[in-house]
C-alpha cells in the first residue's frame, strides 16, 4: 500500500519521503536503543549496590545486634523485625531488583528471601529519575531534529537532482523545439542518464521535425501541382464560351467552368484546412449565407435523388441570417446529402434549414444506436457500407465542424432512417 502511495507522488516528493522515512527507522531504532540500555545499565547497577548493602546489614549488622547502617535515602524492612515491618503490598513483589513508584515518588526495591522470611531494601530514586529523564528528553529532541534535518536534506537534495528532469521536460514541452533551427538538447546536459533522455529526445524531435517538413512539402506540391491543370483547364473554359459555340455546347463548357472553379474552391480549402495547426486554429470566415448554399446543393442533388425514386424537399424553419464559409459549409452538406442519397432506397430525404443550423433527415437504412459514434471516425463504414465509399465523408464532416466550430450529431428516426444535425452557432 506504503508503495502504490508513493508511486503516485511526484518524483522530488518521493525522494523527500524516502529521505525522511529512513531517518524516522534508523534514528526512532538508536533512540530506542539508548532508552533500553540505559535501563538494563540502571537495573545492574542498582542491583550490585543494593545487594552489597543487603549483604552488610543481613551478615554484618543484624548477626551483631546493630541497627543497618544506612545512608538517609534507602531503608530497611523485613518480616524478621518488628520494629520495621514489611509495608504493605511488599509481601507480593518478586525476589531481586523492582521499581515502585507512590505517590510520586519512584523507589528501587531490593527483595530477597532468607530462611523463609523477606528483607527488603528501598532507596528513593528521585534524583536518578531526574538525571534519566534529561537524558530521554535529549535523546527525543535528537530524534525530532534529525527527522527535521533529513526532511530539509531531503528537499535540498530532491530540488538539485531534480532540477535537470524539470528543465528538460519544460524544454521538449515548448513548441520552438519543433523548430527546424532549434539547438539539439543534449549538448545542454551532463553525459548521465538525464543526457541519455535528452539525446533520445533530439532523435525523435528529429524525427517528427522530418516528418512534418515531408508534409509541409507534399502539402505545397499539392497545392502547386492541381492548381496548373485547373487553371489551364478554368482558361480553356473561358476561351471555349467566347467562342462562337452552339448553345447546347456552350452550355456544357458553362458546367465544366463551374466543376472547375468549385475543384480550386475545395482545393484551396483543404490545403489550409491541412496546414492550420491544432494550436493556432481560426475558424475561415466567409459570405455565404445558409440558404445560399442550400440552394446550390439543391440544384445539384435534386436530380439523382429523383432518378432513384426518392421525394427530396427543402423546408425552411427558420430564418438565418449569418454568413458561413461557401466551401466548407457546402462540404459538409454535400456530404449528407450524399450518404442520404446512397443509404436510402425508398421514402423522403429532407433538408431542413433552421436559425443557426441545418437537418439532413432520410428514411433509409440507418445506423445502430451503439455504431453512431464510430462513423464518424477516418475509414470506418457501416455494415450496408457499399459502392466506392472509402469512409472518410463522415470524418471530413466532423474535422470540418470542429474547425470551424460548428457540431454534428446524428439519431435515428422513427420507423426507419437517420437524422443528422448541424449546430452552426457555438
Ligand atoms: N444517412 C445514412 N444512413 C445510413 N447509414 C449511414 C448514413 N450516413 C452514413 N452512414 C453509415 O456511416 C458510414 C460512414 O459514412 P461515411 O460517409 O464516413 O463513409 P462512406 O459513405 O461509407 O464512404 P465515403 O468516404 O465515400 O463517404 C457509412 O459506411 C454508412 O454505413
Ligand atoms: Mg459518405
Amino acid at each position: 500500500m506504503l508503495a502504490s502511495l508513493l508511486a503516485r507522488q511526484p518524483f522530488a516528493r518521493r525522494i523527500v519521503i524516502a529521505f525522511t522515512l529512513m531517518t524516522l527507522v534508523v534514528s526512532g531504532v538508536f533512540s530506542l536503543g539508548i532508552v533500553a540500555v540505559v535501563y538494563s545499565i540502571e537495573s545492574q547497577l542498582v542491583t550490585e549496590e543494593l545487594g552489597r548493602e543487603m549483604d552488610t546489614v543481613l551478615h554484618e549488622d543484624l548477626p551483631s545486634g546493630q541497627r543497618p547502617r544506612l545512608d538517609a535515602r534507602t531503608r530497611f524492612f523485613s518480616t524478621a523485625l518488628p520494629e520495621s515491618p514489611l509495608p504493605e503490598g511488599f509481601a507480593a513483589l518478586p525476589e531481586g531488583f523492582n521499581e515502585l513508584v507512590r505517590d510520586k515518588e519512584a523507589y528501587y526495591v531490593y527483595v530477597r528471601d532468607l530462611d523463609g522470611q523477606r528483607y527488603v531494601l528501598m532507596e528513593d530514586q528521585n534524583e536518578f529519575e531526574e538525571r534519566e529523564n534529561a537524558l530521554f528528553n535529549t535523546v527525543l529532541a535528537g530524534f525530532v531534529l534529525s527527522v527535521l534535518g533529513a526532511w530539509l536534506l531531503g528537499r535540498l537534495m530532491a530540488h538539485k537532482v531534480m532540477a535537470p528532469v524539470s528543465r528538460l521536460a519544460l524544454q521538449v514541452r515548448h513548441r520552438d523545439q519543433l523548430h527546424p533551427l532549434a539547438p539539439p538538447l543534449a549538448l545542454q546536459y551532463a553525459d548521465d542518464e538525464v543526457g541519455h533522455l535528452a539525446a533520445a529526445f533530439d532523435s525523435t524531435l528529429g524525427q517528427l521535425r522530418q516528418t512534418l517538413e515531408r508534409e509541409r512539402l507534399f502539402t505545397a506540391d499539392v497545392s502547386h501541382e492541381l492548381r496548373t491543370p485547373l487553371m489551364v483547364v478554368l482558361g480553356a473554359c473561358e476561351l471555349l464560351s467566347a467562342s462562337d459555340l452552339p448553345e447546347r455546347s456552350r452550355r456544357q463548357a458553362e458546367r465544366i467552368q463551374r466543376a472547375a472553379a468549385e475543384m480550386q474552391a475545395l482545393v484551396d480549402t483543404f490545403l489550409l484546412l491541412a496546414r492550420s495547426r491544432p494550436e493556432q486554429q481560426v475558424a475561415f470566415g466567409g459570405s455565404a449565407s445558409l440558404a445560399e448554399v442550400a440552394g446550390e446543393q439543391c440544384e445539384r442533388w435534386a436530380p439523382p435523388m429523383r432518378d432513384k425514386g426518392l421525394a427530396f424537399e427543402v423546408l425552411h424553419e427558420g430564418e438565418d441570417e449569418q454568413t458561413y464559409n461557401h466551401t466548407l459549409l457546402g462540404t459538409v452538406m454535400s456530404n449528407l446529402l450524399r450518404n442520404a442519397l446512397h443509404y436510402t432506397e425508398q421514402g423522403q430525404v429532407r433538408l431542413v434549414l433552421e436559425r443557426g443550423g441545418f437537418r439532413v433527415e432520410d428514411s433509409g437504412v440507418g445506423i445502430p444506436a451503439d455504431q453512431q459514434e464510430r462513423m464518424f471516425e477516418s475509414f470506418v463504414r457501416g455494415a450496408e457500407g457499399r459502392g466506392e465509399g472509402l469512409g472518410l465523408g463522415l470524418s471530413l464532416v466532423r474535422r470540418i465542424c470542429a474547425h470551424q466550430g460548428w457540431t454534428v450529431e446524428v439519431q435515428g428516426r422513427e420507423p426507419c432512417g437517420s437524422c443528422f444535425t448541424v449546430r452552426l452557432v457555438p
